[in-house]
């Protein structure tokens, strides 16, 4: 049921099965599920056995045949590689269970954590995220504990969750996963977030361009309904929490939480100033949590688990697992969920196998279109959000786009100001009229004007301290990067760029 999966030709290989079983009279029973994050082997066809489960992929139509054959096959899939250096929490279920079957999700651990949560006070309930050491997913990284007493503390006559599930960013795809593959774990997630917070409606704001995880979410938030996990009571305790999908336009500034916000409510999608916070004053102009689908997603595992078991996987201050989504020109690409604190090369080289086209590796853009490019030399960097900063870098949402020896990084350079420029909602000057000169000045440069460099960096250093919201805020990011790690193909000196 996953829209990767489909993409590749899924829904083929489902109907060959049923024609092969069919045309040799046995019975066989069909699960759909989500993926289990190794794209390049799907369509992936597991075989339930008595061993486990054994994996056929990628497989097409034409290949059914051998697998009612007993032809060769991958081996027990939590036996591959892929699967077995992972620490998946967040994603456990996805790609193991059927997506829509709440008895399924309970069996794996699913409702636990919202059942202890509903014996515990809000105070506690807070405590146990702030102890998690839960930061934001989304790429900022705040913690979610503070956010969440920022909303439980302010006075209003109503609250709100909202899940950002506007998931924008090139080569990132967990929200998408977790939406079509868990989509009980967001459910329940949202819900523990309520009863913490003491609000009782929540929204899940999502792109268009996602029909599939659109229609998994509203099928189960109809099955948890009529089961009593939101409601009016939910779970029996008394308290109150529903939730409602609502479809975004497709416009990348959306992700940004206050621009979410206004196109939540149905004006346009043009960015608040900050402060006030959407904490204090957010959907409809009450205290609202924003959180990313992974921060919301990772909250029923740590009331599951224990804040202590989460906490003890990481890296410093960035504690516990991270799902990589590993895109672009790699061999093996897809989601791999570790503790924080794996090198940026092993996750290249190793768990990707480098580059598809067998070419030497020449850069990684990490965090998304505004996210820096990170060189070879950057490969020692720990994937950690404090460890990324230090290198200028952003870990973002964590996706990470490989790109071999032929990446034309002046032209990766202009395509981050012309991005910016298309999608800048034109609030401020810097991004809005800073990105168009962007673009200028990297032709100028690209036409030989070795004298425009100056002016881009100059450029870039405005857009990074004047522009509203990040989308301004970042650009520079990938530009200077670029500009950094190769100032010869822009015509500078090494000293000069930097
Ligand atoms: P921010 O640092 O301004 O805020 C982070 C979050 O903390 C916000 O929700 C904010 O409201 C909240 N916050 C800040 N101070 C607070 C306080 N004292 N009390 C309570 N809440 C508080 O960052 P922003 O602008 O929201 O996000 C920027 C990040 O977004 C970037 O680092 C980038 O990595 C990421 N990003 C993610 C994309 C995606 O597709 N997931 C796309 C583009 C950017
Ligand atoms: Fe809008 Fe760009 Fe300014 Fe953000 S930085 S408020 S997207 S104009």
């Amino acid at each position: 049921m996953d829209s990767a999966a489909r993409a590749l030709g899924a829904e083929d290989v489902v109907a060959a099965i049923r024609a092969e079983a069919a045309r040799r009279g046995v019975t066989v029973d069909i699960a759909r599920n989500g993926s289990r994050g190794m794209i390049w082997l799907e369509p992936l066809v597991e075989v339930e056995t008595d061993a486990g489960r054994i994996g056929y992929g990628p497989m097409d139509a034409g290949g059914v045949a051998a697998i009612f054959d007993g032809g060769p096959s991958l081996g027990l899939v939590e036996d591959l590689d892929w699967m077995k250096r992972q620490t998946r929490l967040t994603f456990q279920r996805c790609g193991v269970i059927d997506p829509l079957s709440l008895p399924e999700y309970e069996a794996h651990g699913g409702l636990a954590g919202l059942r202890r949560a509903i014996g515990m006070d809000q105070d506690a309930i807070i405590d146990e995220v702030k102890l998690s050491g839960l930061r934001g997913r989304g790429g900022a990284g705040f913690p979610t504990g503070i956010k969440w007493d920022t909303v439980r503390l302010a006075r209003a006559d109503r609250k709100y969750i909202v899940c950002n599930a506007d998931e924008g960013d090139s080569g990132t795809f967990a929200d998408r996963m977790i939406m079509e593959g868990d989509p009980f774990c967001l459910i329940e997630g949202m819900a523990i977030a309520g009863i913490g917070c003491g609000a009782v409606q929540g929204y899940i704001y999502t792109r268009s361009e996602y029909p599939d995880a659109v229609a998994v979410m509203r099928r189960a938030i109809a099955i948890a309904r009529k089961a009593g996990v939101i409601g009016p009571d939910v779970m029996g305790s008394g308290r109150a929490f529903e939730l409602e999908v609502r479809v975004g336009a497709g416009a990348y500034v959306c992700g940004e939480e206050t621009s979410l916000l206004n196109s939540l409510e149905g004006k346009r999608g043009v960015v608040r100033a900050k402060p006030p916070l959407p904490a204090l004053e957010g959907a409809f102009g009450r205290p609202t949590v924003v959180n990313n689908v992974i921060s919301l997603a990772t909250v029923p595992v740590i009331f599951e688990k224990g804040a202590a078991c989460y906490a003890d996987f990481g890296l410093g201050r960035s504690k516990g697992t991270i799902p990589l989504q590993i895109a672009g020109n790699v061999a093996r690409g897809g989601l791999f969920e570790t503790a924080f604190g794996m090198p940026l090369g092993e996750i290249v080289q190793d768990l990707a196998g480098g580059t598809a086209t067998g070419r030497p590796v020449k850069a990684v853009q990490v965090g998304g279109p505004l996210g820096a490019y990170l060189g070879v030399d950057q490969f020692d960097t720990p994937f950690g959000y404090e460890e990324f900063s230090g290198q200028d870098a952003l870990i973002g949402h964590a996706g990470l786009v490989v790109f071999d020896d032929t990446a034309d990084m002046p032209g990766m350079a202009r395509f981050a100001m012309e991005f910016c420029a298309m999608e800048s909602c034109g609030k401020c000057t810097p991004c809005r009229i800073g990105a168009v000169r962007g673009v200028e000045t990297l032709d100028r440069i690209a036409a030989g004007d070795g004298a425009a460099v100056a002016l881009l960096t100059d450029l870039c250093e405005t857009m990074t301290d004047g522009s509203l919201c990040a989308l301004g805020g970042l650009t520079p990011y990938p530009v200077m990067s670029a500009l950094r790690l190769f100032p010869e193909e822009f015509g500078a000196m090494k000293g000069a760029a930097e």
